[in-house]
């Protein structure tokens, strides 16, 4: 070869190497990250994160980096934090660093930083605040929310006896009593189980979840920049959410127009006082686009959470018969506010520690958001001895607490007991993280905990739960794995006592 032809591939090779530590400095902007596999220039880790098995492979890669390390999801640095201690050192004794919200490319083009889960900075502070006040309040004024949660179970019971015992496939009756309570406090009235958009809108939630966990969405996740130009079945869920945006936005017309400032009947109306109130502030964050994507925010987290766990729930107790059902009915009955027909209270739930155990254990077990959702540092963090630079994505690894052995004696096991001390009496531990934990922690959590408990006594008092094959041939694997845990459908009975 002459010597010209060289020297410039020479020169080619060293302008490429230079390129690739440009991009690589810029994308570390200076910090010390923690350790982790070589990436592969623009590809990332690729070869390590497999995107249809990516919490199995952060498990693996922490076996070889430890409980704090660094993959490259394409160009972008995430740093992944396993176990508790790590989780709660970054996530509580570091709550305000690590209090952002990172990127989730799938829900960018529909979310854009505004709703309250996508949000960060001020604007995350004031609809934060905002939801969980109205939250509160909502119980508000004359019926409080556990009483909205056992009207509406006792309307699921109802759907349940004229099933006569027969199979059924219990995904939407669960969700359409869940997603009434929820909806009671957004639009202020409930839907009817038959109406029609009722049922598609919980159609389109219920895909949402699904499709978020799909390889797709990974990949989408992980290489935003070319997915997003490419066709394929990634491009979906924009496609559902924008429809259930646009719902939420017609409910939000339909109560302007009848808005009565001293009567507000819902979480919007609240909002819309807001924003009347603050109409010449041109930075107040009581805008249109938060309200209609809060709302969303708060319809189907509250809807598809509570209703997957609850189904799983059921799936889990048929499969240990012995101990599980037969003991929480025999707590219920033994409580003398407790008779057969009446609904629980919440108040109750102390007075019933092992129902409570149980409650714990099967959200433990679902891990119902495995890899959480992710964070990002506001600031400059010193986190371990790294430094991580302002805006640099963290995922806590939630399901690696939730299973984590120094705190769950059987972490693969269904086991009550890891709820319970020596006397029975009902025993907290510090690494149940299934609502995850500081700054950002769920923001129904009160909530979601009042309906498991109210919806499980309820169905277990009035029914017994029939599976259609022998227990030990109940499969419990979730039906997909990725951003969460979808449980798979199923048939039983419920056979009315
Ligand atoms: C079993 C039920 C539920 C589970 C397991 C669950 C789990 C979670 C998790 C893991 C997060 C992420 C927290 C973080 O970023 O670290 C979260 C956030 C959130 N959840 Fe839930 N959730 C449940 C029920 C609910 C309900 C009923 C509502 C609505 C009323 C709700 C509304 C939210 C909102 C708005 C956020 C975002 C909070 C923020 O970014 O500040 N969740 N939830």
């Amino acid at each position: 070869m002459e010597l010209g032809g060289a020297l410039t591939i020479f020169l080619e090779l060293c302008l490429t190497c230079l390129t690739i530590i440009l991009v690589w400095k810029r994308i570390n902007k200076g910090g010390k990250l923690p350790p982790g596999p070589t990436p592969i220039p623009f590809l990332g880790n690729l070869l390590q994160v497999r995107p249809d098995a990516t919490f199995q492979s952060f498990m693996k890669l922490r076996e070889k980096y430890g409980p704090v390390f660094t993959v490259y999801m394409g160009l972008r640095p995430v740093v992944v934090l396993c176990g508790h201690e790590v989780v709660k050192e970054a996530l509580v004794d570091q709550g305000d660093d690590f209090s952002g919200r990172g990127g989730l490319a799938i829900t960018e083009r529909n979310f854009q930083g505004y709703g309250v889960v996508m949000a960060n900075g001020d604007r995350w502070k004031i609809l934060r605040r905002f939801s969980l006040t109205i939250l509160r309040d909502f119980g508000m004024g004359k019926r409080s929310i556990e009483e909205r949660i056992q009207e509406e179970a006792g309307y699921l019971l109802e759907e349940l006896r004229k099933t006569k015992g027969a199979p059924i496939e219990p995904t939407f009756f669960l969700s359409r009593t869940v997603s009434n309570v929820i909806s009671s406090v957004v639009f202020g009235s409930r839907f009817d189980y038959e109406d029609k958009q009722f049922l598609h809108l919980l159609q389109l939630m219920n895909e949402t979840f699904t499709e978020m966990s799909t390889p797709w969405t990974q990949l989408y996740n992980t290489y935003p920049e070319i997915m997003q130009y490419l066709p394929g079945r990634h491009n979906h869920m924009y496609h559902l959410i924008e429809e259930l945006k646009d719902f939420v936005a017609s409910k939000v017309k339909i109560n302007e127009a009848s808005l009565d400032p001293q009567n507000p009947r819902d979480f919007i109306d609240c909002f819309l006082i807001k924003m009347h109130q603050d109409k010449n502030n041109p930075h107040t964050e009581f805008n249109l686009r938060n309200l209609v994507l809060t709302t969303l925010n708060l319809f189907s987290a509250g809807t598809e959470t509570v209703s997957s766990t609850l189904r799983y729930g059921f799936l889990l107790l048929m499969k240990h018969p012995e101990v599980e059902a037969a003991k929480i009915q025999r707590e219920a009955h033994r409580l003398q506010s407790v008779c057969l027909y009446s609904s629980t209270s919440v108040n109750d739930r102390v007075k019933m520690p092992y129902t409570d155990a149980v409650i714990h254990e099967i959200q433990r077990l679902l891990d119902f958001v495995p890899m959480g959702v992710p964070h990002k540092v506001t600031r400059d963090t010193h986190f371990r001895g790294y430094l991580l630079p302002k805006g640099t994505d963290v995922f806590p690894m939630l399901g690696s607490v939730l299973k984590d052995p120094k705190y769950f004696r059987y972490p693969d096991a269904f086991y009550p007991q890891h709820f319970l001390d020596e006397q029975g009496r009902f025993k907290k531990n510090e690494a149940f993280v299934a609502f995850s934990s500081g700054k950002r922690t769920c923001l129904g959590e009160a909530l979601a905990r009042m309906e498991l408990f109210l919806y499980l006594t309820s169905v277990l008092q009035n029914f017994s739960l029939r599976p259609l094959v022998p227990p030990a041939d109940i499969d419990v694997t979730p039906k997909l794995s990725g951003f969460v845990n979808v449980p798979s459908p199923y048939e039983l009975c419920l056979v009315a006592r």
